[in-house]
Formats: C-alpha cells, structure tokens, sequence
C-alpha cells in the first residue's frame, strides 16, 4: 500500500511539473466569448451533453491558462505571498484535472464523471476573492502603496475576477443542466439563466433581503419606490435574459449601500426617505437606477470606491467590535461592475456630495447583445503589466505661494 502511494505521489507530481507545458499550449487560444443565445442552445431541447463536454474540456483550459499567464506577471512580492501562492495552487490543479478528461466522450460513465470533476473544481475556487483580498492585504502592509502597483493590481484583478466569474458561468451551466435533474426552484431556468428575467421581481428581492440585514443592525431601514418605464409596445413589467442571481448581486450590493448611507445621513430624523428605483427599457438599454439620499459622496473620491488596494477594510481583529454587516471588504462596488460589465453592460454612480447618490446598472436590452466580456492574454496585456513609472502629463499645483521677485527685471 506504501508503495502504491508512493507511485501515485509521483505521478501526481509529474502531472503537476507537467502544468507550465500546459499553461503555455492553452494560453496561446483566446477564449471564445458566449452569447445568451450560444448559451440557452446548450440548455435547449436538443441539449446535447457530449457537445458541452468536447466544449467545455478545451474551452475551461484555455480560460484558466489564459489568466495563469497574468497571474505570473503580479510583482513578485505579492505573487509570493502565501495567500496569492494558494489560489495558483488551486489553478493548476483544476487545470491537470480537466486535462485528465482527454477521454472517449461517449462514454456515459465519463460524463458523469466530468459533471462530478466541475462540481469539486467549483468548490475548491470557492473562496478565491477573499483569499486573493487577503494577499492584497498582506502586500500592502509590507510595502508602502505605490500608483503604479495600484494601477496594474486594479487591471489584473478586474480580468481576475472577470476571468473567474466566466468559467463559474461555464461550470455552473454545464453542471445544472446535465446533473440529470430539472431545477425544482426555479423551473423555468436553463442553468442559472432566465430566459424571461423580470427585473422589478429581482429587484424587490434584493431589497427584501437588505432590508432584513438592515433592521437587524439598526433596527429601522427606508422603504422602496419602484417604478418602470419602458419606450415602445413593450409595457411592464420589464423582463431580459438574464442571469437573475448576477443581477440579484448587484442590486444587493447598491441596497446596502444605499440603504447605509441614507441611516447615517437622516439619524437624526424621525422619517427614513426611501430608495428609489427606476428601471427603464429601451431598444438598446435596460437601465436601472438606485437613487438615494444618503448625502452622497465627494466627486474627487468615486473612483476610489472600485479600488480593489483603497477599498480593502482592514483584516477584522479577533475580539474586535464586528463592523457593520451592511459594509465589509469593499469589494462591493468593484465586483458588481465586473458583473454588469461581463455581459457588456455598466455599472455607474453619480453622487451629488450634500444630497445623496445615483447608482445606474446598464444591461442589454437584446440577448443578442449579452455576450461574454472575456480577458485575453496577449501583447496589449502583457504591455498594461510593465512598470510605467512615467512623469504626470498635467502640471502639478504647488502649495506654496508663488515667488514672483525671482521673475523681477533687475
Ligand atoms: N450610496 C452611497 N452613498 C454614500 N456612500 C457610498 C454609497 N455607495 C458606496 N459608498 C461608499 O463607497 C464605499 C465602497 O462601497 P462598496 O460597496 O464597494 O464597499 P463597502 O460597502 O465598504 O463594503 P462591501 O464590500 O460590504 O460592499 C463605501 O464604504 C461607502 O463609503
Ligand atoms: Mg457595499
């Protein structure tokens, strides 16, 4: 028995020595984006399993290759931190997992192991945000922050996450569509895509459920206006295809920061104003704006708000006082733009410092417009990762008083 460990020990190690080779042959593919429609196909009717394997075997190695090549380009001080070593550990292991599947796709056996294969991948990647924030953390107290690093952290982790969301997307359809049972929540998905995506419904369950964490710490919450408008025949109640439990993350978040900001601001009043809603259709657009006012937010910081290194709360100490559950990471804002982003839509704020703040989540109207916004690794990126410690273009103000006796004509 030693000894038949032994020999799977090394054969694992070889498999593992084997990864660059791997990472190297799938990282020169790109990605192939998905539209709603590629999508719904696979979960139609003529599903075909086999289909999505052959699919899913080349496609789910070239995304995870195509990121690995980035993350190696993170500054060595942070890809050294043990934090940022796991999650590549992680990859690489799923990586030479799927690989493993280079086998005859019809055999019913070998499906079902594959399905079993995605979920236990699935898994293991669970905790890869927090732990990606955590390395973060540990860098950025050992190093004094820098623009530069700033810059290229916030444009690896926007692809990294981007890069995660799309192969979770991949993972979860093939997976919900072909563990064999139909969906008993929600039987009128395919997958995790609704085809007929109401938006006010999702919207009123998001802000349920903030609603529910927010009595619970404050023990008082506004209320919700909700109003839909829509351009041309199609009247309300407005509906996409969409991925509902995205669209529910993004509300979610705009919710408890809305809902937030507007306690803080009105303590002191008897009467909460409410959020308000408003989501409207065009034949392009379907927009939907959170209006609070919550006294807003000054413009010079906006950006900084979808900063992955400003925005990372402090590593909560034990025995501390928990911070508010309505406000954790930071990573709030950040990663629900990446996932209006992801199907080529939006996610913006306008604030108004003394009133309060518009957030606006853009989607595409049409489902032939929603398709995969997807990194690639090539040129252009690799020249986004090179230091660019160049000299400001615009003039930098000076704080001190002008000396004009030094222009004085002797
Ligand atoms: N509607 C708003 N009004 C005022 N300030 C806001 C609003 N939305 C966001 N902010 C500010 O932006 C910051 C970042 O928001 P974000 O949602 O990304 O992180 P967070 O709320 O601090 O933590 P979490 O990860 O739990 O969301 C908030 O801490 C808050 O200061
Ligand atoms: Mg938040």
């Amino acid at each position: 028995a030693a000894a038949m460990k032994l020999v799977r020990f090394i054969a694992r190690s070889a498999a593992l020595a084997s990864a660059p080779t791997h990472i190297e042959h799938f990282s020169k593919f790109s990605p192939s984006p998905l539209s709603m429609k590629q999508f719904l196909d696979f979960g139609s009717i003529n599903a075909c399993e086999k289909t999505s394997f052959v699919f899913l075997r080349q496609e789910l190695p070239v995304r995870l290759s195509n990121i690995m090549k980035e993350i190696n380009l993170l500054p060595g001080r942070l890809l050294t931190t043990p934090s940022v070593q796991m999650v590549q550990s992680w990859y690489i292991q799923s990586l030479m997992e799927i690989l493993e599947f280079d086998k005859n796709p019809d055999d019913h056996k070998v499906l079902g192991e594959f399905v079993d294969a995605l979920v236990t991948i699935r898994n293991r990647h669970n905790d890869v945000v927090p732990t990606m924030a955590q390395g973060i953390l540990e860098y950025k107290e050992a190093f004094p922050q820098d623009p530069v690093t700033n810059q290229n952290i916030q444009y690896f982790l926007d692809r990294f996450y981007t890069s995660r969301i799309s192969i979770r997307m991949l993972i979860n359809q093939h997976t919900l569509i072909f563990d064999g049972s139909a969906n008993p929540v929600h039987p009128n998905t395919i997958g995790s895509i609704a085809p007929h995506c109401q938006v006010g419904d999702v919207v009123q369950d998001a802000f349920h459920s903030a609603k529910m964490l927010c009595d619970q710490y404050y023990l008082c919450s506004p209320d919700l206006v909700l109003q839909e408008m829509s351009a041309g025949e199609k009247k309300p109640p407005i509906s996409i295809v969409y991925v509902p439990s995205h669209l529910y993350h993004m509300l979610f978040e705009l919710f408890k920061n809305a809902m937030r900001a507007t306690i803080e601001t009105h303590e002191n009043s008897d009467q909460l104003p409410p959020v308000h809603v408003m989501v409207a259709l065009g034949d392009e657009d379907v927009s939907i704006k959170v209006s609070d006012t919550g006294g807003g937010v000054p413009f010079r910081k906006i950006e900084n708000l979808f900063s992955y290194m400003y925005s990372t709360a402090p590593a909560p100490q034990i025995g501390q006082h928990a911070r508010t559950p309505l406000a954790g990471f930071g990573y709030g804002l950040p990663i629900s733009r990446l996932y209006a982003k992801y199907f080529q839509g939006d996610l913006q704020l306008y604030s108004m410092e003394g009133h309060g703040t518009d957030a606006v989540i853009y989607l595409k109207a049409l489902s032939t417009d929603s398709i995969e916004r997807l990194p690639v690794y090539n040129k252009t990126a690799l020249k986004n990762y090179r230091l660019r410690q160049e000299a400001d273009d615009w003039c930098v103000p000076s704080k001190e008083p002008l000396d004009l006796s030094s222009y004085k004509v002797p």
